[in-house]
């Protein structure tokens, strides 16, 4: 069932867009909606007609969108859903799937998160090494898919070197300093606990945030390799002696709008096709 809901709305993206096949799929977090509306050959589709759940967060809207930016075929989603909202797994990593099956031989999954790591600040742009699934729930549960992936996929590789070192050079090309980090999901929508941030500390996190594990996963699964941007939008619980508030996420993401879409427009071209 997630193939054939993958592959109908692959082909109503197929038939909606005039183009047959996709190069890369983004992922658009908070403050990044708008990113693809005013690219060359922008077409915009509504994600409910594709099948897809629609979010409930503030700042998010349902959008597919397909355009191209220097001869890369790219499929945008704005309006991701998370597991917080109730959705099962399955349609949380739809979108990611319809890309797959839509072409992208890369995935960007963009993000804010919560910066725990040692000098971290809000505004960071931080490429992500690796993630960790802290929650113990994962979208591969229950029967496997073969026509999507193997029982037990490899994740020792989920956002591999070579496309970190892309991002580092479009960093430099922007003016952007070039930062790493793992990135531990936390189901939400409380945020974390100081001492739940210390926690994730020492197990090696440096953001922390409330979606793409599963997404990751589900690309991983089927042989897409990710390339992950998180905006640090504020310092984790305990880090900093501010409150947590989704407004000062949204306000930092509207402040780095522009760096964030300078780092994508250079890096998009970069991705090699193959
Ligand atoms: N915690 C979890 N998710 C987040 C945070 C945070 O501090 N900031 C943005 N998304």
């Amino acid at each position: 069932m997630a193939y054939e809901a993958a592959e109908a709305a692959a082909s109503r993206i197929a038939a909606a867009s005039g183009r047959q096949s996709h190069d890369v799929g983004l992922v658009l977090g908070s403050g990044l909606k708008e990113f693809a509306d005013d690219l060359p050959g922008a077409v915009v589709m509504d994600s409910a007609q594709l099948g897809f759940r629609q979010p409930q967060v503030v700042g998010h809207v349902g959008r597919v969108v397909s355009a191209e930016v220097a001869g890369t075929r790219l499929l945008t989603s704005a309006g991701r859903v998370h597991v917080y909202e109730g959705w099962d797994l399955a349609d949380v990593v739809l979108a990611v799937r319809a890309m797959a099956l839509a072409g992208c031989k890369t995935v960007i999954l963009t993000n804010a998160s919560g910066g725990i790591g040692e000098g971290l600040r809000p505004g960071d742009l931080v490429a992500i090494s690796d993630h960790m699934n802290t929650i113990g729930r994962d979208p591969l549960v229950g029967d496997n898919d073969e026509r999507l992936g193997p029982r037990f996929p490899d994740m020792s590789a989920v956002y591999p070197q070579r496309l970190r070192d892309i991002v580092a050079m479009s960093a430099a090309a922007v003016g952007i300093e070039y930062r790493e980090g793992v990135y531990a999901w936390q189901l939400g929508p409380s945020y974390e606990t100081p001492a739940e941030i210390e926690a994730l500390r020492r197990l090696g996190a440096h953001m922390v945030g409330m979606s793409t594990v599963p997404e990751a996963i589900a690309l991983a699964h089927m042989g897409v390799p990710i390339i992950g941007i998180s905006l640090v939008t504020n310092l984790a619980a305990g880090i900093g002696t501010e409150p947590l508030s989704h407004d000062e996420v949204t306000e930092i993401a509207g402040q780095a709008k522009a760096r964030f879409r300078a780092l994508l427009m250079d890096l998009i071209p970069r991705i090699p096709l193959a």
